[in-house]
């Protein structure tokens, strides 16, 4: 029985589509290419960070990652630029299914919580600016372990501040990466995927749940998934 339920934000909660088109309006033709690349190298850079043991502020691995896709594409980008495509990251807006979906998981009392490799103070203006603070219990910021998804350490953090045994917990998102992270720490998965061409990644572990609208997710937890 799911006690708690963490959402993951960037792609999940977040929509970051606005950022390809701020990179759009900055570098032009490029930037669906460019910004694939800033994503895939983005989690790349926190991947190699988390086994390094090299932690860093996640903007750190977001900016360097747009500093490599630029230089990978051959796209002259001012610094005043980056700073721009900066910006846009910590500007973004909910999907538009977020605020209802919460809102019916919220009425059935279940605590939520936020849970991500960017920083408390990042994700807590992020999720304020985006209007959905109010529904959370709390931040879980990968930051208070010094290291990133998928490492145990995260899940670990996140079920003892939800002060539940992992099994209790939900992890909601739309990366396969932290569904099979989370999966291996014991939690329960539901894999939100939004782009409907998203493959899963074939290992031997697949999510509990594969949803394909945030309200499913209200709709399967109340339903005592
Ligand atoms: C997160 O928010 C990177 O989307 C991932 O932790």
């Amino acid at each position: 029985m799911t006690r708690a339920v963490a959402f993951d934000i960037y792609g999940t909660l977040i929509d970051t589509q606005a950022v390809l088109t701020r990179l759009s309006e900055l570098i032009g033709a490029k930037a669906p290419a460019v910004s694939q690349l800033w994503r895939q190298k983005q989690l790349e850079y926190s991947f190699r960070r988390g086994l390094m043991g090299d932690y860093c502020d996640f903007s750190v691995c977001t900016r360097q990652a747009l500093l490599f896709a630029c230089q990978q594409h051959q796209v002259a980008i001012s610094a005043a630029a980056v700073e721009q495509a900066m910006l846009a990251y910590a500007e973004l807006a909910a999907f538009a299914d977020v605020p209802a979906g919460l809102e019916a998981l919220q009425q059935q009392g279940i605590p939520l919580y936020a849970f991500s490799n960017g920083s408390r103070a990042a994700v807590q203006q992020l999720l304020e600016r985006a209007e959905i603070a109010q529904y959370f219990a709390a931040v879980v910021s990968v930051e208070d372990v010094q290291s990133f998804k998928p490492d145990p350490k995260v899940y670990a953090h996140l079920a003892q501040t939800c002060g539940l045994p992992a099994s209790k917990i939900r992890l909601v998102s739309s990366n396969p990466f932290d569904i099979l992270g989370a999966a291996h720490a014991g939690l329960s998965t539901a894999w939100l995927r939004r782009d409907p061409q998203a493959i899963f990644d074939p290992w031997d572990v697949q999510p509990d749940l594969t949803l394909d609208d945030f309200s499913d997710v209200a709709r399967q937890l109340a339903a005592g998934q």
